[in-house]
């Protein structure tokens, strides 16, 4: 079996904004509590109460952006119970999620978070269960350069300085665990909160809406119908800057279980993810064709059932090759589609759903993953290139009832260019079969490949666990093998570079 992958280097389709590899930390689980925030007194090495073996490795992956508090917890989160001394701030119950809430982690280690992880940081702001009032203060809090009570507090507690936040959410899943609300009823609100939102928010606030669940298209069409509003006059998109989808790839199988069968079918379900951009896009175009709101996916990834013996309510689960593929498939589509996707947030950075890291009290382990957002980093940044591949698609049989599933191809990728240096990002997601690639470049210049870096395991469930920490891991391949044909090892993810000569 061999793909035929054109590629056109002088053709440039969008920048591949950094924010597409953007990460969220919720207050779930041992996300936040344990898998990031340790506290300065625990002998757990830490910097400032953040862990030091985490943030070093998350910082090889050059995150971006990170989304806190959450998530379903965003909508029961009140800001104020997060900052002053640690040991005076009131002890919450966080329902969502069946834990309690010490706040010893708040607005300012979020920013000492962001300042150590070198991001951006996304705030999520309550309006399930908050006010406008509070939502207006927490930005003059964390924002605002004028001498306020407010202001005067920040700098009481340790930042004079304004933290300047640039992303802010009106909310999260307000479809669901944010409110149960209607997208009419929210798209007023959304007017109301964006409006105080904007006035306190420092200079520019990016703010984004609370999008769609998956393919529930009609969310996003009567959203955008009230905030169109029924007259021109009575338009307000221009309140809100982004739009944001969630969209999870429940299991096939479990976690570490799973038949061939169910291998390509979790694929499916992931690539079912360029179809949902699209059609979004589709509908946000109708009431705004200048494409002045952006498309968003602050939650995504793969959701399987939790490992055993851990609180089922605190989603961690294992992470093996296929969730690295699923990765890789899944970052492909955003970058193929780098024109309409700003920004991307897996869910979540440490210990939930499908994350970097894993961690069980001082021990830490990387992802499968994690490799991938390593071995993608070069993209961030980079111009997306016109990219056609023809392959033939994987046959298997789907578990019956689960939605129309597009095919599975054998081969799919993407690639980008930095200067003169190209990045092509290959996945062969065939469970047992090695193929061949035939590669035509259309440009200007010759092109030698100079890194080849390939995440591949003999066994299609291996993960990384604390006794083996390196079952899945990128290895360096010989770039000598790289000609117009070359062949694409059995379930793996490829990175090559090229540097490109005029
Ligand atoms: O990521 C876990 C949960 O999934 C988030 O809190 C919620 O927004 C989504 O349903």
């Amino acid at each position: 079996m061999r793909a035929k992958i054109t590629i056109e280097f002088d053709k440039p389709v969008a920048r591949i904004n950094p924010s597409i590899y953007g990460h969220f930390a919720e207050h779930i689980g041992t996300c936040v509590y344990e898998g990031l925030w340790v506290g300065p007194e625990s002998p757990i090495p830490n910097r400032n109460g953040l862990r030091v073996d985490v943030i070093d490795a998350l910082k090889k992956i050059h995150p971006p952006v990170l989304r806190w508090p959450g998530g379903c917890f965003a909508d029961d989160y009140h800001w104020q119970d997060g900052i002053g001394p640690r040991e005076a701030r009131p002890r919450r119950l966080n329902a969502h999620w069946d834990a309690e809430e010490s706040n010893e982690f708040g607005t300012h280690e979020f920013f000492e978070l962001c300042s150590q992880l070198k991001c951006e940081p996304y705030i999520c702001g309550n309006l399930g269960s908050g006010t406008v009032k509070e939502m207006r203060d927490w930005l003059e809090y964390m924002n605002s350069e004028r001498d306020t009570s407010l202001t005067r507090l920040r700098a009481e507690n340790g930042s004079p300085d304004p933290f300047g936040v640039l992303y802010f959410g009106i909310g999260n899943e307000n479809w669901g665990c944010g409110g149960n609300l209607t997208p009419s009823f929210y798209a007023q609100e959304v007017r109301r909160y964006a409006t105080f939102a904007s006035l306190a928010g420092g200079n520019f606030l990016f703010k984004i809406a609370c999008g769609a669940n998956s393919d529930d298209y009609d969310w996003t069409r009567e959203f955008f119908n009230v905030m169109a509003g029924s007259a021109i006059h009575y338009n307000r998109l221009n309140l809100v800057n982004g739009f944001a989808l969630h969209y999870y790839c429940g299991t096939a199988g479990t976690a570490t279980e799973y038949t061939k069968d169910q291998w390509y079918q979790l694929f499916a379900q992931a690539l079912r993810m360029e179809q949902i951009v699209l059609t979004h896009r589709q509908v946000m175009d109708h009431f705004d064709p200048h494409r002045q709101m952006w498309l968003v996916v602050d939650e995504w990834g793969t959701w399987h059932p939790p490992m055993t013996g851990t609180n089922p309510r605190w989603v961690k689960q294992q992470n093996t090759i296929r969730d690295a593929l699923v990765a890789a498939l899944t970052l492909d589509i955003f970058n193929r589609h780098a024109d309409i996707v700003f920004m991307a947030n897996i869910a979540q950075i440490a210990n939930v759903l499908q994350s970097m890291v894993l961690t069980d009290g001082p021990q830490m382990l990387l992802t499968p993953t994690y490799h991938v957002y390593e071995m993608y980093s070069p993209h961030q940044g980079a111009q997306a290139l016109k990219m056609q591949v023809e392959t033939k698609a994987v046959p298997y049989a789907p578990t019956l009832g689960t939605t129309a599933l597009p095919p599975v191809p054998h081969v799919a990728g993407s690639c980008s260019r930095k200067g003169a240096t190209i990045t092509l990002s290959l996945v062969n997601t065939h469970a047992t079969d090695a193929t061949e690639v035939e590669l035509i470049w259309h440009g200007e210049g010759n092109l030698t490949p100079t890194t080849w870096r390939v995440l591949a395991t003999p066994d299609i469930h291996s993960c990384n666990t604390f006794e083996q920490p390196e079952n899945a891991i990128p290895q360096d391949q010989d770039v000598g093998s790289i000609g117009d044909v070359f062949t694409l090892a059995p379930a793996s993810v490829n990175v090559i570079q090229y540097a490109l000569q005029n």
